[in-house]
């Protein structure tokens, strides 16, 4: 099946590439192949690609354009906060707090450094909406971690966390905070000072950038050391050449859907309302995980009782559609997935839980088309 034959509803899995961002790229994969870090004229507009791209990133999240590193996506703008934690020094008590909904970005970053470092990690708890429960986190912050991090949106069932006020608790207590928010960059507004963290991490490819390609933002004067050896690019604290056309893509994507955010929201929030309307009619079991208004646009995690995700995906695949079990870099496990455990979600529902991401690319008749064939499904095997 080709991809124009395909509804595609996994939008928190990757997405479509905008076609202005590959346009834009093109020059930089073809003619403009200078490396930045030269000193001859030919090179000066890879140069400028990168500042002009810095620039737009840096607005976009209302940081100024020396607080963006650029890295080559989500999983190394997380290990390289972390890391940080560990690398700065910032206090001495060996331990990182965390969340007990964190991506494996996070987590298994977390675990290493546990096992290297001999750091301890604490995972803060969620309640069933998936929403930080602030007084245990208070309880938490007052163990005086090095670092702590705690994601803004979660991949698999939507929830948007308090990140402003758990950023303000920390830092009463002078501790770094960064947030992985590579779910929802480009997706939601997102202002790092009115959040007041001190580092965060995106990925190009979530946005309708390239893949392979992210950012980390570090607030102004946060120790940041560097995480990978080399040359002195990223001014010394991220070294090889940069991935031009990839950056400027990114730039490209992150600003159009800055400037489409509003529209784009009210779609995919119109798009999720027709599906859930038309399953919660035909199939009053059903439930619909996470926050129900602090979620992800377009971002649906849907739970049947009875019903076996795969089994589900697998028809739904077959007819040209695609979603997702739950977190996609995850989708080769078939055990129940560490979010869906802190929600607390019955073996029975977390077992039948598929999750729907809709984007912008998807038309008014999909939710309809797509909740059809999951109502047909579940109707034959009960
Ligand atoms: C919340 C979250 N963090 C990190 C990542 C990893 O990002 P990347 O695929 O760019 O490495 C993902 C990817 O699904 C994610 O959803």
């Amino acid at each position: 099946m080709t991809a124009k034959q395909m509804i595609y509803a996994d939008n928190a899995a990757t997405t479509k590439l905008a076609p202005e961002a590959l346009e834009a790229m093109m020059p930089f994969l073809t003619e403009e192949y200078g490396n930045p870090s030269s000193l001859y004229s030919f090179s000066r507009s890879a140069k400028k690609a990168l500042t002009d791209a810095r620039a737009v990133i840096a607005e976009c999240i209302g940081a100024s354009p020396d607080e963006i590193f650029f890295t080559s996506g989500g999983t190394e703008s997380d290990n390289w906060a972390i890391n940080n934690f560990v690398l700065a020094k910032f206090h001495r008590q060996r331990n990182i707090l965390i969340s007990s909904i964190e991506h494996h970005a996070i987590f298994n970053t977390c675990l290493k450094i546990a096992q290297v470092h001999h750091y301890s990690i604490t995972s803060t708890p969620v309640n069933e909406k998936g929403r930080i429960i602030l007084p245990i986190y208070k309880e938490h912050v007052e163990e005086f971690p090095d670092g702590i991090s705690i994601m803004l949106a979660n991949n698999e069932i939507g929830t948007i966390e308090d990140i402003a006020q758990m950023a303000d608790i920390a830092h009463h207590y002078c501790i770094p905070f960064h947030t992985d928010a590579v779910q929802a960059v480009g997706h939601i507004p997102i202002d790092v000072r009115d959040l007041g963290i001190d580092m965060l991490s995106a990925s190009a490819h979530k946005f309708n950038g390239p893949k392979g390609i992210g950012f980390l933002y570090v607030k102004q004067n946060t120790v940041l050391k560097p995480f990978i050896d080399g040359g002195q690019q990223e001014a010394g604290r991220r070294a090889g050449t940069e991935n031009v056309a990839a950056i400027v893509g990114m730039a490209t994507a992150l600003k159009l859907n800055c400037e489409r955010m509003s529209d784009n929201r009210r779609k995919l929030k119109n798009l999720s309302k027709t599906f859930k309307t038309i399953i919660s009619e035909h199939l009053p079991d059903a439930v619909f995980n996470g926050d129900l208004i602090r979620r992800l646009p377009g971002h649906i995690s849907l739970s049947l009782p009875g019903i076996s995700a795969e089994g589900l995906l697998h028809v739904l695949d077959l007819q040209g559609i695609a979603v997702s079990t739950g977190a996609a870099c995850n989708s080769k496990s078939t055990e129940i997935s560490h979010v869906l455990k802190a929600i607390d979600l019955p073996e029975k529902l977390a077992k039948g839980t598929i999750r729907i991401t809709f984007g912008p690319n998807n038309t008014e008749d999909q939710p309809r088309y797509i909740a059809d064939k999951v109502i047909k499904y579940c109707k034959k095997q009960g």
